[in-house]
C-alpha cells in the first residue's frame, strides 16, 4: 500500500474518532492559537488525534497544523510533510452546523508551494461523513462508515452550470471592487454560506458555483491561512477542472513566506474566477 493510501486512509479512520468526540468539548480553551485565534476543546482534540496517528506512518516526515506554533516530526527527513486544519470551522460547533477536517499532503517541508502538493482532502462532518480526495487530476467522494471509506463518486468535475455563491467577511469591510462583483454575483446564484469555508466549498463542488473568503480593507491578506485552508483547496477545486485564485492569479503559484501566513481564498468555476479577477483588476 502506497504512503499516500496509508495517509489517506488514517485520516478516514479517525474521522469518527474526532467525531465522536465533539460532544463535550463545545468549549473555549485559555490558549489561542498562531493565528490569534480563539481554540476550543475540539480544535485540540483533533489536532492531537491527528498528529499521533498520522506522524506514526512511515514515509510521514513532519506535520503541522493551524492549531501549533511549529512542525512536529524531522523536517530533513524522507517523506511527505503534512499541513491541517483539524476542525474547520469549528465556531459551528456552538450552534451544531457543518465543520471539516482539512489535509494537505506536501512532496516539500513548510511552508511549501501548492504546486509542491501530491494529494489533498477533507472530511466533511454533515448529516454523514463524506471525504474529498484530490490526487493528481483526479477527485474522488466517499463515504466514511465505521472508519472505512467506500467510493461514491468518482471523477468529480465541477457542474458547468453554476448555482451557490458563498462570500466571507462582513460586507461593509468588502473593497469597492470586490462588492462591485458581488453585487454581480448576488443577481445571478443562490447563497450559500455556513460559516465554514470546508461546508461551502463542497456545496460548490457539488452545485458549480463560486467561494470567497476576500482581502477586506482592515486586512488585506484576508482570513484563511495558504498551507492549511487555500492551497489544498485550491488544489481540490482544480482538479476537479475550476480556479482559484488570490485575486491575481492561482492560489498554488502564491509564494510560501510562512507557516501561518494568510491569503485571499477564492476559488469555483474558472467563468467566475475569471471574472472576479477581471473585476478586482479594474
Ligand atoms: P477555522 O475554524 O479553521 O478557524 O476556520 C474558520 C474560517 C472558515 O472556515 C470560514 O470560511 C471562515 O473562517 C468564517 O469566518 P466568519 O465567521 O468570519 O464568516
Ligand atoms: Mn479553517
Ligand atoms: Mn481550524
Amino acid at each position: 500500500m502506497s504512503t499516500l493510501t496509508r495517509i489517506i486512509d488514517t485520516v478516514a479512520a479517525t474521522a469518527p474518532d474526532i467525531r465522536a468526540g465533539l460532544t463535550g468539548r463545545r468549549t473555549y480553551e485559555a490558549e489561542e492559537n498562531p493565528s490569534g485565534e480563539a481554540q476550543l476543546a475540539a480544535d485540540l482534540y483533533a489536532d492531537d488525534l491527528l498528529s499521533e496517528r498520522l506522524l506514526a506512518l512511515d514515509g510521514v516526515a513532519t506535520y503541522a497544523s493551524e492549531e501549533r506554533d511549529d512542525i512536529d516530526g524531522n523536517p530533513d527527513a524522507d517523506g511527505y510533510h503534512l499541513a491541517c486544519d483539524p476542525l474547520d470551522g469549528s465556531s459551528n460547533l456552538k450552534s451544531n452546523n457543518t465543520m471539516g477536517t482539512i489535509l494537505g499532503v506536501y512532496d516539500a517541508p513548510l511552508p511549501a508551494s501548492g504546486h509542491d502538493l501530491v494529494a489533498a482532502a477533507y472530511v466533511l462532518f454533515g448529516p454523514i461523513t463524506t471525504m474529498i480526495v484530490a490526487e493528481g487530476d483526479s477527485v474522488t467522494e466517499y463515504v466514511i462508515e465505521d472508519g472505512d471509506k467506500r467510493a461514491v463518486r468518482e471523477d468529480i468535475t465541477l457542474p458547468p452550470e453554476p448555482v451557490t455563491y458563498g462570500f466571507g467577511g462582513r460586507v461593509p469591510e468588502w473593497t469597492p471592487a470586490f462588492t462591485e462583483f458581488a453585487r454581480e454575483i448576488e443577481q445571478e446564484l443562490k447563497l450559500r454560506y455556513g460559516g465554514a469555508m470546508i461546508g461551502d466549498v463542497n456545496q460548490v463542488l457539488t452545485y458549480g458555483g463560486i467561494f470567497a473568503y476576500p482581502g477586506l480593507q482592515s486586512r488585506p491578506e484576508g482570513k484563511l491561512r495558504l498551507q492549511f485552508e487555500g492551497n489544498p483547496i485550491a488544489y481540490i477545486v482544480e482538479a476537479a477542472g475550476g480556479r482559484s485564485s488570490d485575486g491575481t492569479g492561482s492560489l498554488l503559484s502564491v509564494e510560501a513566506t510562512g507557516l501561518h501566513q494568510r491569503v485571499p481564498v477564492h476559488v469555483g468555476n474558472s467563468r467566475l474566477i475569471d471574472r472576479l479577477e477581471a473585476a478586482l483588476a479594474d
